[in-house]
């Protein structure tokens, strides 16, 4: 057997299926037949239980964190529903509360933390109610020690790397079992065909890999969601054909670096290649795909996009910095001038490329002029839309020991004026779509509109009818503000 630990690049810690076999762990595999028949097998006992309650019981499940979270909560919502459960949005009903837990950045934490705090009250209201909690910030090192010693309102909690194994947890639970911990390291593996209960019947999430191999130095990503794991394709290209033959207009590939995807494959599979056979999968459905590192972007992605005409004209390329000398503390593995260079290719490809990306200021040490270089490329690429982030150390990540000397208020300062620069940017651009016309997905209502969105992802409000949601549309844009741009059917 190899050394057992989580490690760095490469070598991960071996999960017990792959310790019997005696294989190699970072070679990626599917959980067994066998693995996942137990768990169906566990689903039934719940259903049995919960069947002889009368009414359905009631689960709650509250997600924080990214889309790839959104994703995992689909799956928690699919299991429950299999095993008896109705869903609620009220704590204070629900048998089961499944908080799933974010890790990125300290203010997520402590709004769990708070969360799970008050759910004393709705315990003590309801003593056989069951919480658990799972996600990313469940497997950082001592959280759950802490969960354990402090928040003993908590019956289970679990990590992104075991949550197929919820219905054995919960079963275990029902049927008066103590407290559990499974925080286990067991990455390296994927768990196919776990059902899902989606939150829309538009939309839908695809993740097509787990995990990320980066390790960009302010990131506890890599930590908490172990090494890259992709799907194969088949069994990608399954479930696209199945969602767009459920009628699901809009699918995006997840990834933390979708770039990456196939590396740990046998056989020749790149994202782009994965990207063309998602887009030969026959219906009307618009693909999306996040999130792309710039390290790994290039002519064949760009060429892929531009020639599927399924793919959203729409990039989300963090960036994270404008100075090079940051984007090597961060270890990006890219230059400023790189970064410049890949827009310039992308917006060759498509000149019609709707552009957003991430961004973080106040990394330990960045200098007023490295955040000027930050205003500067922000200035020059234009980008519609932003997602801008302070930083926030991470315990156990290279960057949270660096010294860091500009204050909170300084950096504050530096954020208010990025978010300005790029919030008048975007109102610019908004503007200069008002009577242009547009082909829209309609994807929900909210008030008196219609939402929708263009193939390069931007909102667009209507006015209309309910039941042209899940329907795409030709629109003229009337009006616009810095979020949001205001149509009319044509
Ligand atoms: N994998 C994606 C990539 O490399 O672009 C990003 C995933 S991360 C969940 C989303 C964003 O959170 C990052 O792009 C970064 O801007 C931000 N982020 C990650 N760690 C952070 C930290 N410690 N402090 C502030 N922002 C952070
Ligand atoms: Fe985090 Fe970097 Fe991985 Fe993105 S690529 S998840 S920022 S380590
Ligand atoms: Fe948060 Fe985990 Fe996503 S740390 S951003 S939920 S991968």
């Amino acid at each position: 057997m190899k050394n057992a630990r989580l490690g760095f690049f490469g070598k991960t810690a071996l999960p017990a299926w792959e310790e019997e076999n005696g294989r190699e762990a970072n070679v990626t595999a599917n959980v067994s037949e066998a693995d996942l028949a137990r768990q169906r097998d566990f689903m039934e006992q719940a259903a049995e239980i919960n069947a002889g309650r009368g009414a359905a019981p009631l689960a709650f499940v509250d997600t924080y964190g990214c889309q790839q979270n959104e994703a995992d909560s689909e799956k928690l919502r699919g299991m429950l529903k299999v095993m008896g459960y109705e869903m609620t949005r009220d704590e204070a009903a629900a048998d089961v509360i499944v908080i799933n837990t974010c890790a990125v950045r300290e203010h997520a934490e402590q709004r769990v933390l708070g969360n799970v705090g008050h759910l004393t009250h709705t315990k003590k209201a309801k003593p056989d109610q069951i919480i658990c909690l799972c996600g990313c910030m469940m497997q950082e090192a001592g959280m759950a020690e802490r969960i354990r010693d402090s928040y003993r309102h908590v019956s289970l909690v679990f990590g992104p790397h075991v949550l197929w194994r919820f219905p054995e947890y919960l079963l275990s639970l029902l049927q008066g079992g103590k407290r559990i911990f499974a925080t286990q390291a067991s990455d390296g593996v994927i768990a196919e065909g776990l059902p899902e209960l989606r939150d829309s019947r538009v939309k839908a999430w695809l993740p097509v890999m787990y995990g990320c191999n980066n390790f960009c130095s302010y990131c506890i990503v890599p930590y908490v969601r172990g090494r890259e794991r992709s799907r194969r394709p088949e069994d990608v290209l399954a479930q696209a054909g199945m969602l767009a033959g459920a009628g699901y207009k809009d699918i995006t590939l997840l990834g933390q670096n979708v770039n990456s995807y196939g590396r740990d494959l046998e056989g020749k599979v790149d994202f782009a290649s994965l990207l063309e056979q998602v887009n030969a999968v026959p219906g009307d459905f618009v693909i999306r795909f996040m999130t792309s590192h710039p390290k790994d972007a290039g002519e064949r992605l760009f060429q892929a996009m531009a020639s599927c005409e399924k793919c959203a004209r729409h990039l989300h390329l963090p960036f994270q910095s404008g100075s090079s000398r940051v984007l090597s503390a961060m270890n990006r593995r890219y230059t400023r001038e790189d970064y410049l260079r890949l827009v310039e290719q992308a917006r060759r490809a498509m000149p019609d490329l709707v552009l957003t990306s991430d961004v973080i200021v106040g990394f330990p040490g960045e200098t007023e002029e490295e955040f000027q270089e930050t205003l500067s490329l922000v200035e020059q690429v234009r980008f519609d839309a932003l997602f801008t982030f302070i930083f926030s150390p991470r315990r156990g990540t290279p960057a949270a020991a660096m010294p860091d000397p500009f204050t909170r208020e300084e950096k504050q300062r530096r954020f208010d004026a990025l978010v300005e620069l790029q919030n008048r940017i975007s109102e610019e651009k908004h503007r200069a779509y008002v009577g242009s016309c547009h082909r829209v997905l309609v994807d929900g209502t909210e008030g008196e509109y219609l939402t929708s969105r263009t193939s390069g992802g931007r909102l667009v409000r209507l006015k209309g009818d309910p039941a042209l949601v899940g329907s795409f549309r030709r629109v003229r844009i009337t009006g616009s503000n810095t979020w949001a741009l205001y149509g009319e059917l044509i």
